[in-house]
């Protein structure tokens, strides 16, 4: 359904095309002149504009470049009779999105709509989808000088400058998309795409679909035309995150695009070229996985053009510092905060411990110690060694067994404070999870900002 703005002159016209698309379900509002058109427009925002082009007062012509100034990105659609099709053909180049020429049944016009609101929805769609990436072209530097690091970041650069597909393998957390985006940076792909998509977390049609798009009407409901990554990416670069995960059937497919840049979307068979360079993670071992069957071995090969393997962080400690002081730096700059320091003895306890969540795991500690650590000038060692469980120790389970005992009240604000955590300090989130209203949080997170227990900005 959509809002839409019909100006005729001739009343018989104006009042069938209005009852027409009432009953297609969309919100009609008709006005027979210029002048009147262009007030409605300041009114309010409409999806399309139909408009007679011979009308006293004010020609569509005339409209047209008087509407663009008040609604730019609004189509508007020409009703022109034969001897006037010329000017039609002007008026597109003067920012008309289409004509139909009178006369014209319900089915053409209904047609016409339907292009024009699609047209529409993708270019903003588009303009969304490119916000998107360039916040996340935002650069995200690969933390870490020791010689491991050194090594990864030259590999990158050197891949960086060809189109070769990469393999980026390593245990969860330990950096395997920063280092994606390091790939894409270091490219000439830079200012176009960077898009990922996850094979892990959907079903093999969906990944299909989310990877190749599909024709309205492919599956049951596929109400639309649906733009692939592949297509969504053309230019730049794809991530396919847990590639490891990806069904057989869809396997083949990829070794095809991979080989021949060439695809079709799901219930199409018009085949797309495109011109897109992959980069491939996992954290399993694919080898083994080829090994079983489960996993192509011709893929495999393609995709390990160029591997980049990601150590642990506990083979790594001697980045420890450096990443610390970066995540330190970033947490005061989006809170607007002055920086933390941490004492060296607290940096030592961090490159003793083993990190089973590798880099992730280091820097959600660290948003927890400026959020919990009770000396304003210094995070201290005393106040990170007990979240730190030694291999052995008891997983789960041992968090709730340190709350008992305490008072209900600082049992209540450690709660909320790791939940605020784990949503990264986004309120509307934390509330819902906790099963309590956001002014509900506000007013205690106000009370212990008010009492020096919480720094926010
Ligand atoms: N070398 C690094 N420098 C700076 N930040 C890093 C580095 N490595 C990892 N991080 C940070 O750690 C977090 C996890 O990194 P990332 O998402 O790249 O890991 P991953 O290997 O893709 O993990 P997973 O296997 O779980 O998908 C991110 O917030 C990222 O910004
Ligand atoms: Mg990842």
């Amino acid at each position: 359904m959509a809002k839409i703005l019909i100006v005729d002159d001739q009343d018989m016209m104006r009042d069938s095309l209005a009852a027409t698309l009432v009953r297609e379900g969309h919100e009609v509002v008709a006005a027979y002149d210029g002048q009147i058109a262009l007030q409605r427009l300041g009114e309010k925002k409409f999806d399309l504009m139909l408009t007679d082009l011979r009308m006293p007062k004010m020609t569509g012509l005339e409209l047209l470049t008087e509407a663009k100034k008040i609604r730019p990105d609004m189509p508007v659609v020409l009703m022109t009779a034969f001897a006037t099709v010329q000017t039609a053909v002007e008026a597109m180049k003067q920012g008309a999105y289409d004509y139909i020429q009178k006369p014209f049944d319900g089915e053409e016009l209904k047609l016409l709509i339907e292009r024009t609101l699609e047209h529409a929805r993708l270019r903003v769609e588009n303009q969304t989808l490119r916000g998107v990436v360039e916040s996340m072209n935002a650069p995200r530097p690969l933390v870490g000088d020791g010689a491991v690091m050194m090594q990864v970041k030259r590999r990158i650069e050197l891949v960086g400058k060809s189109n070769a597909t990469v393999l980026i393998r390593g245990p969860s957390g330990t950096g395997k998309e920063v280092a994606s985006r390091a790939i894409h940076i270091a490219s000439e792909r830079r200012d176009r795409p960077f898009l990922a998509v996850n094979c892990a977390a959907l079903s093999e049609s969906l990944l299909e679909s989310e990877l190749f798009g599909h024709e309205k009407g492919a599956f049951t409901g596929a109400d639309r035309v649906r733009r692939g990554r592949f297509e969504l990416a053309d230019g730049g670069t794809l991530l396919l995150d847990e590639i490891s995960e990806i069904a057989p059937g869809l396997q083949a497919k990829l070794l095809r695009v991979l080989q021949e840049n060439a695809f079709e979307r799901v219930g199409s068979s018009v085949t797309q070229q495109v011109d897109v360079r992959v980069i491939a993670t996992s954290n399993r071992d694919l080898e083994q996985a080829v090994h079983e069957g489960k996993f192509r071995e011709d893929l495999f090969y393609r995709l390990n053009v160029v591997p980049i393997e990601l150590p642990a962080l506990r083979d790594r400690a001697e980045d420890i510092p450096d990443l610390v002081r970066h995540f330190l730096s970033n947490i005061a700059r989006r809170d607007r905060a002055p920086f933390r320091h941490i004492e060296p003895e607290a940096v030592r306890v961090l490159q003793k411990y083993h990190w089973p969540g590798n880099v992730r795991e280091l820097q959600n500690l660290i948003e927890r110690a400026v959020i919990l650590e009770t000396d304003p000038g210094v995070i201290r060692a005393e106040t990170i060694a007990p979240w730190l469980k030694m291999p052995g120790e008891a997983r789960g389970g041992s968090g709730m067994e340190q709350l008992a005992g305490k008072p209900l009240e600082e049992v209540e604000k450690h709660v909320i404070l790791s939940t605020l955590e784990r949503f990264k300090g986004h309120r509307v989130k934390t509330a819902g999870a906790l099963g309590i209203g956001v002014r509900t949080l506000g007013m205690k997170i106000k009370k212990w900002k008010e009492v020096g227990e919480f720094a926010e900005t």
